[in-house]
């Protein structure tokens, strides 16, 4: 059976970018594929965070995971923080990595730019963490939003360059990102993703906690597009973006979608989604309620060993073939 993994961060909340861009395959993937899935605390740190926060944060994005329907009796799910293979990879592969390559990422440009010389030295090495996460666990294929394409092919090079100067030790993943959903846009500004960093965007952003209250107000205020047609049109970025949460929240087509809006206002559509959504996240808000931490606490348990297990296999590999084992005689 081919491998899956993927990983979100335990940071701010979750929203429905992440949803649709990440989760929602990870779910629809996971019986197809032998499934990891990971709660990147390691990778939070890289800004700081208050640790109690922290810790509640990366519990609860557990909970998120089960609750949108990962199956932990199908699929592994653990907190990255548990495996220490992560961190010993992610020290090899630096040694494999160079400083031009990771320069060139557009998410540390970004927060380097914010930063300037206060930027972390986390931040710079981010990707190479990211690459020990796929690469121990000789992943074939790699759900994620958009954003993450370049982190992916970042990984996919260092798997080639390790492979080539130290033997055949990594498979050379592949990334799945979805035609439809891959980058949801900001409900307040239809030029930025959907995000949970960015402070200002709150009002653009979905959780999937938010109260009902919340889903509508933000729906209510959402920018739209000059013009009044409802159609999905990739020129009309606002309108298009309220169409494609629409489609993949209630799985009608865009032709029926169309239909349905044909001569209605845009008020008509806010209104519409809102309800949607608020359905859609009843049931899930349900579940994250009632997860029992005790069991909670057994699935990260076992999912951690169950990684660990598969993770010292590669690493030793790796550790092997760059003559760290061995030494001793
Ligand atoms: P993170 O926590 O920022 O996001 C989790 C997933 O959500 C996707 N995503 C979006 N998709 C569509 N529209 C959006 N507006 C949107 N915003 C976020 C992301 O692409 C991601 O798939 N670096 C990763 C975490 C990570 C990881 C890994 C992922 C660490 N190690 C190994 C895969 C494999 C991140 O920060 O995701």
């Amino acid at each position: 059976m081919k491998r899956i993994f993927s990983g979100a961060q335990p940071t701010g909340n979750v929203h429905l970018g992440n949803y649709l861009g990440a989760l929602r395959n990870w779910v629809a993937l996971q019986r197809e594929y032998e499934s990891f899935f990971c709660i990147v605390n390691l990778h939070a740190i890289t800004f700081p965070q208050d640790p109690k926060v922290l810790a509640a944060k990366t519990r609860e994005l557990a909970r998120i995971y089960l609750a949108v329907g990962i199956d932990p009796n199908v699929s592994t799910v653990f907190v990255q923080s548990d495996v220490a293979e992560h961190t010993e990879l992610t020290w090899l592969l630096n040694c494999v990595a160079r400083m031009s390559e990771l320069e060139r990422m557009t998410q540390f440009k970004e927060k380097a730019r914010k930063q300037q010389e206060n930027v972390g030295v986390g931040v710079f090495d981010y990707p190479v963490l990211m690459a020990s996460d796929i690469l121990l666990y000789q992943t074939d294929l790699v759900p994620v939003g958009e954003d993450q394409k370049q982190h992916l092919e970042l990984t996919r090079d260092l798997a080639i360059r390790f492979n080539r100067d130290y033997g055949q030790t990594f498979a050379v993943p592949e990334p799945f990102i979805p035609k439809i959903g891959a980058r949801i846009m900001s409900l307040a500004d239809p030029a930025k993703k959907m995000s949970k960093s960015d402070e200002e965007s709150e009002a653009g952003c979905i959780m999937l906690l938010d109260d009902v209250d919340a889903v509508r107000r933000k729906f209510k205020r959402a920018v739209t597009d000059s013009g009044t047609e409802i159609r999905f049109d990739e020129s009309r970025p606002a309108i298009n973006n309220l169409l494609t949460i629409y489609h993949l929240l209630n799985d009608r087509s865009a032709e029926e979608i169309e239909d349905h809006f044909n001569g209605q206002g845009y008020a008509k559509l806010k209104g519409e989604l809102a309800e949607v959504t608020i359905e859609f996240l009843k049931p899930i808000q349900e579940r994250v309620r009632s997860i029992d931490d005790d069991k909670l606490d057994a699935i990260l348990r076992q999912g951690a060993e169950k990684a660990e297990a598969i993770a010292r296999v590669t690493l030793n590999h790796a550790k092997r073939n760059m003559g760290l084992i061995g030494a001793r005689k």
